[in-house]
Protein backbone atom coordinates (compact mmCIF):
# COMPACT_ATOMS: atom_id res chain seq x y z
CA UNK A 1 0.00 0.00 0.00
CA UNK A 2 1.18 3.45 -1.19
CA UNK A 3 0.77 6.34 2.00
CA UNK A 4 -0.55 9.23 -0.26
CA UNK A 5 1.00 12.28 0.21
CA UNK A 6 -0.36 15.85 -0.32
CA UNK A 7 2.38 18.53 -0.67
CA UNK A 8 2.74 22.88 -0.96
CA UNK A 9 4.69 24.32 -2.53
CA UNK A 10 5.16 27.65 -1.78
CA UNK A 11 7.56 28.78 -4.10
CA UNK A 12 8.68 32.59 -3.61
CA UNK A 13 5.83 33.72 -1.68
CA UNK A 14 5.24 34.74 1.79
CA UNK A 15 6.97 36.54 4.44
CA UNK A 16 8.26 34.79 8.11
CA UNK A 17 4.87 35.67 9.62
CA UNK A 18 2.62 34.84 7.08
CA UNK A 19 4.38 31.70 6.58
CA UNK A 20 3.90 30.71 10.11
CA UNK A 21 0.31 31.70 9.78
CA UNK A 22 -0.43 29.69 7.00
CA UNK A 23 1.27 26.64 8.45
CA UNK A 24 -0.44 27.41 11.73
CA UNK A 25 -3.66 27.67 9.97
CA UNK A 26 -3.43 24.19 8.01
CA UNK A 27 -1.96 22.44 11.37
CA UNK A 28 -5.22 23.41 12.95
CA UNK A 29 -7.22 22.70 10.33
CA UNK A 30 -5.91 19.24 10.25
CA UNK A 31 -8.22 16.29 11.10
CA UNK A 32 -6.35 14.18 13.55
CA UNK A 33 -7.44 11.01 12.08
CA UNK A 34 -6.00 11.81 8.66
CA UNK A 35 -3.56 8.49 7.40
CA UNK A 36 -2.16 10.27 4.71
CA UNK A 37 1.30 12.98 4.93
CA UNK A 38 1.15 16.52 4.70
CA UNK A 39 4.65 18.13 3.71
CA UNK A 40 4.74 22.03 2.92
CA UNK A 41 7.90 23.86 1.34
CA UNK A 42 8.19 26.95 2.38
CA UNK A 43 11.28 29.25 1.03
CA UNK A 44 14.55 29.15 2.90
CA UNK A 45 14.17 32.41 4.84
CA UNK A 46 10.71 31.07 6.08
CA UNK A 47 11.79 27.46 7.05
CA UNK A 48 12.69 28.87 10.67
CA UNK A 49 9.44 30.14 11.44
CA UNK A 50 7.53 27.35 9.77
CA UNK A 51 9.39 24.81 11.69
CA UNK A 52 8.64 26.30 14.67
CA UNK A 53 4.83 26.19 13.59
CA UNK A 54 4.49 22.78 13.09
CA UNK A 55 6.66 20.96 15.28
CA UNK A 56 4.10 19.20 17.39
CA UNK A 57 2.59 18.03 14.36
CA UNK A 58 2.63 15.09 11.52
CA UNK A 59 3.20 17.86 8.70
CA UNK A 60 6.54 17.07 6.81
CA UNK A 61 9.15 20.01 6.01
CA UNK A 62 10.83 20.57 2.91
CA UNK A 63 12.62 22.86 1.08
CA UNK A 64 12.30 23.72 -2.63
CA UNK A 65 16.24 23.15 -4.07
CA UNK A 66 19.34 22.43 -2.21
CA UNK A 67 23.02 22.64 -3.43
CA UNK A 68 25.14 19.02 -4.29
CA UNK A 69 27.87 20.21 -2.60
CA UNK A 70 27.80 19.95 1.04
CA UNK A 71 30.12 22.99 2.23
CA UNK A 72 32.62 25.47 0.82
CA UNK A 73 32.85 28.17 -1.56
CA UNK A 74 29.51 27.89 -3.64
CA UNK A 75 27.74 31.62 -2.40
CA UNK A 76 24.22 32.43 -2.53
CA UNK A 77 24.05 28.30 -2.41
CA UNK A 78 22.61 26.30 0.71
CA UNK A 79 23.62 22.68 1.34
CA UNK A 80 21.68 19.94 2.48
CA UNK A 81 23.56 19.42 5.83
CA UNK A 82 22.36 23.02 6.40
CA UNK A 83 18.75 21.84 5.31
CA UNK A 84 18.85 18.76 7.45
CA UNK A 85 20.21 21.12 10.56
CA UNK A 86 17.20 23.52 9.92
CA UNK A 87 14.36 20.68 10.11
CA UNK A 88 13.73 19.36 7.03
CA UNK A 89 12.44 16.17 6.09
CA UNK A 90 12.74 16.49 2.22
CA UNK A 91 13.71 18.41 -0.75
CA UNK A 92 12.28 19.27 -3.85
CA UNK A 93 14.82 18.40 -6.52
CA UNK A 94 14.07 18.93 -10.48
CA UNK A 95 11.13 21.31 -10.46
CA UNK A 96 10.11 22.30 -14.05
CA UNK A 97 10.50 26.31 -12.84
CA UNK A 98 14.89 25.30 -11.90
CA UNK A 99 15.19 23.31 -14.93
CA UNK A 100 13.97 25.92 -17.37
CA UNK A 101 14.52 29.42 -15.52
CA UNK A 102 17.96 28.24 -13.88
CA UNK A 103 19.15 26.03 -16.61
CA UNK A 104 19.72 22.68 -14.20
CA UNK A 105 20.11 19.61 -16.36
CA UNK A 106 19.28 15.92 -15.33
CA UNK A 107 22.97 15.93 -14.60
CA UNK A 108 22.92 18.68 -12.00
CA UNK A 109 19.89 17.03 -11.44
CA UNK A 110 21.17 13.67 -10.37
CA UNK A 111 24.11 15.00 -8.58
CA UNK A 112 21.84 16.93 -6.15
CA UNK A 113 19.35 13.42 -5.87
CA UNK A 114 22.15 11.79 -4.73
CA UNK A 115 23.81 14.34 -2.51
CA UNK A 116 20.63 14.63 -0.62
CA UNK A 117 19.68 11.19 0.01
CA UNK A 118 23.37 10.73 1.61
CA UNK A 119 22.59 13.51 4.09
CA UNK A 120 19.50 11.80 4.91
CA UNK A 121 16.98 14.31 3.28
CA UNK A 122 13.97 12.19 1.46
CA UNK A 123 13.60 13.66 -2.23
CA UNK A 124 10.52 14.69 -3.92
CA UNK A 125 11.69 14.69 -8.09
CA UNK A 126 9.65 16.21 -10.72
CA UNK A 127 9.63 15.84 -14.37
CA UNK A 128 7.02 17.04 -17.12
CA UNK A 129 6.60 17.55 -20.33
CA UNK A 130 6.18 21.20 -21.88
CA UNK A 131 2.99 21.81 -24.13
CA UNK A 132 5.41 21.90 -27.32
CA UNK A 133 6.50 18.57 -26.25
CA UNK A 134 3.39 16.91 -25.92
CA UNK A 135 1.93 18.09 -29.41
CA UNK A 136 4.54 16.69 -30.81
CA UNK A 137 4.11 13.43 -29.12
CA UNK A 138 7.37 13.12 -27.30
CA UNK A 139 5.75 13.38 -23.56
CA UNK A 140 7.01 9.63 -22.86
CA UNK A 141 10.79 10.13 -24.42
CA UNK A 142 10.73 13.46 -22.52
CA UNK A 143 9.84 11.68 -19.10
CA UNK A 144 11.83 8.60 -19.87
CA UNK A 145 14.73 10.91 -20.10
CA UNK A 146 14.28 12.80 -17.34
CA UNK A 147 13.59 9.79 -14.84
CA UNK A 148 16.86 8.16 -16.59
CA UNK A 149 19.24 11.15 -16.12
CA UNK A 150 17.85 12.32 -12.54
CA UNK A 151 17.76 9.09 -10.95
CA UNK A 152 21.15 7.45 -12.93
CA UNK A 153 23.04 4.74 -10.65
CA UNK A 154 20.16 5.01 -7.51
CA UNK A 155 19.59 2.02 -6.25
CA UNK A 156 16.06 0.30 -5.23
CA UNK A 157 16.88 1.18 -1.19
CA UNK A 158 17.04 4.86 -2.24
CA UNK A 159 14.02 5.02 -4.42
CA UNK A 160 12.21 4.20 -1.31
CA UNK A 161 13.68 7.60 0.11
CA UNK A 162 12.05 9.07 -3.30
CA UNK A 163 9.10 10.34 -4.16
CA UNK A 164 8.20 10.98 -7.82
CA UNK A 165 5.96 14.04 -8.84
CA UNK A 166 4.67 14.50 -12.70
CA UNK A 167 3.86 17.99 -13.14
CA UNK A 168 3.40 18.91 -16.65
CA UNK A 169 4.81 22.18 -17.62
CA UNK A 170 1.52 23.40 -19.37
CA UNK A 171 -0.47 22.61 -16.62
CA UNK A 172 1.61 24.40 -13.75
CA UNK A 173 0.18 27.78 -13.33
CA UNK A 174 -1.84 27.84 -16.03
CA UNK A 175 -5.07 26.53 -14.26
CA UNK A 176 -5.41 23.70 -17.01
CA UNK A 177 -5.14 20.22 -15.04
CA UNK A 178 -3.91 17.57 -16.84
CA UNK A 179 -7.43 15.00 -16.99
CA UNK A 180 -7.37 12.56 -14.31
CA UNK A 181 -6.98 10.06 -17.42
CA UNK A 182 -4.20 12.15 -19.05
CA UNK A 183 -2.04 11.95 -15.36
CA UNK A 184 -3.10 8.50 -14.68
CA UNK A 185 -1.23 7.27 -18.03
CA UNK A 186 1.53 9.53 -17.47
CA UNK A 187 1.53 7.75 -14.36
CA UNK A 188 1.48 4.58 -15.71
CA UNK A 189 3.76 5.41 -17.76
CA UNK A 190 6.12 6.54 -15.13
CA UNK A 191 5.48 3.14 -13.56
CA UNK A 192 6.74 1.01 -16.00
CA UNK A 193 9.60 3.09 -17.08
CA UNK A 194 10.80 2.41 -13.19
CA UNK A 195 10.11 -1.19 -13.19
CA UNK A 196 12.66 -1.49 -16.40
CA UNK A 197 14.98 0.68 -14.19
CA UNK A 198 14.47 -1.13 -10.68
CA UNK A 199 12.31 -3.84 -11.05
CA UNK A 200 8.64 -4.63 -10.13
CA UNK A 201 8.96 -4.11 -6.45
CA UNK A 202 10.27 -0.68 -6.89
CA UNK A 203 7.86 0.03 -9.40
CA UNK A 204 4.89 -0.97 -7.04
CA UNK A 205 5.62 0.74 -4.09
CA UNK A 206 6.87 3.67 -5.61
CA UNK A 207 4.55 7.25 -5.02
CA UNK A 208 3.99 9.23 -7.93
CA UNK A 209 2.05 12.55 -7.28
CA UNK A 210 0.46 14.85 -9.82
CA UNK A 211 0.78 18.56 -10.15
CA UNK A 212 -0.23 21.53 -12.32
CA UNK A 213 -3.39 23.35 -11.24
CA UNK A 214 -4.72 21.05 -8.84
CA UNK A 215 -7.48 22.87 -6.44
CA UNK A 216 -10.35 22.04 -4.14
CA UNK A 217 -12.29 21.57 -6.99
CA UNK A 218 -10.15 18.96 -9.22
CA UNK A 219 -8.16 16.47 -6.41
CA UNK A 220 -11.62 14.13 -5.37
CA UNK A 221 -10.77 13.01 -9.73
CA UNK A 222 -7.29 13.04 -9.52
CA UNK A 223 -7.26 10.70 -6.28
CA UNK A 224 -9.49 8.12 -8.07
CA UNK A 225 -7.01 7.06 -10.50
CA UNK A 226 -5.58 3.95 -9.35
CA UNK A 227 -1.33 5.72 -9.92
CA UNK A 228 -1.77 8.96 -8.71
CA UNK A 229 -1.13 8.92 -4.92
CA UNK A 230 -0.83 12.33 -4.04
CA UNK A 231 -0.45 15.84 -5.11
CA UNK A 232 1.95 18.76 -5.21
CA UNK A 233 0.04 21.94 -5.22
CA UNK A 234 1.64 25.37 -5.85
CA UNK A 235 -0.82 28.46 -5.93
CA UNK A 236 -4.11 26.54 -4.23
CA UNK A 237 -1.29 25.45 -0.95
CA UNK A 238 -1.69 29.24 -0.50
CA UNK A 239 -5.06 29.40 0.42
CA UNK A 240 -5.32 27.92 3.96
CA UNK A 241 -8.99 26.60 3.37
CA UNK A 242 -8.51 25.77 0.16
CA UNK A 243 -5.28 23.71 0.86
CA UNK A 244 -7.22 21.86 3.45
CA UNK A 245 -10.21 20.99 1.23
CA UNK A 246 -6.92 19.23 -0.92
CA UNK A 247 -5.58 17.75 1.90
CA UNK A 248 -8.47 16.25 2.92
CA UNK A 249 -10.09 14.99 -0.42
CA UNK A 250 -12.87 12.24 -1.05
CA UNK A 251 -11.84 10.41 -3.61
CA UNK A 252 -14.52 9.22 -6.51
CA UNK A 253 -15.07 7.29 -9.11
CA UNK A 254 -14.35 9.32 -12.30
CA UNK A 255 -17.04 9.47 -14.91
P1 LIG B 1 0.22 25.23 -9.49
O1 LIG B 1 -0.54 24.32 -8.55
O2 LIG B 1 0.16 26.67 -9.06
O3 LIG B 1 -0.17 25.00 -10.91
O4 LIG B 1 1.76 24.82 -9.37
C1 LIG B 1 2.12 23.49 -9.45
C2 LIG B 1 3.53 23.33 -9.05
O5 LIG B 1 4.43 23.77 -9.75
C3 LIG B 1 3.82 22.67 -7.77
O6 LIG B 1 5.16 22.39 -7.66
Amino acid sequence: MRKPMIAGNWKMHLNSSEASQLAAAIKNGLDPQLKHEVLIAPSFTNIESVRKEISSSPILLSAQNMCWEEKGAFTGEISPIQLKDAGCDYVIIGHSERRKIFSESDEVLNKKVKSALKNALKVIFCIGETLEERENQRTYKVLQTQLNGGLKDISVNELSNIVIAYEPVWAIGTGKTATPQQAQDAHIFVRKEIERMLGAQASQSVRILYGGSVKAENIDELMAQPDIDGALVGGESLKADKFLRVIHYQPVLSK
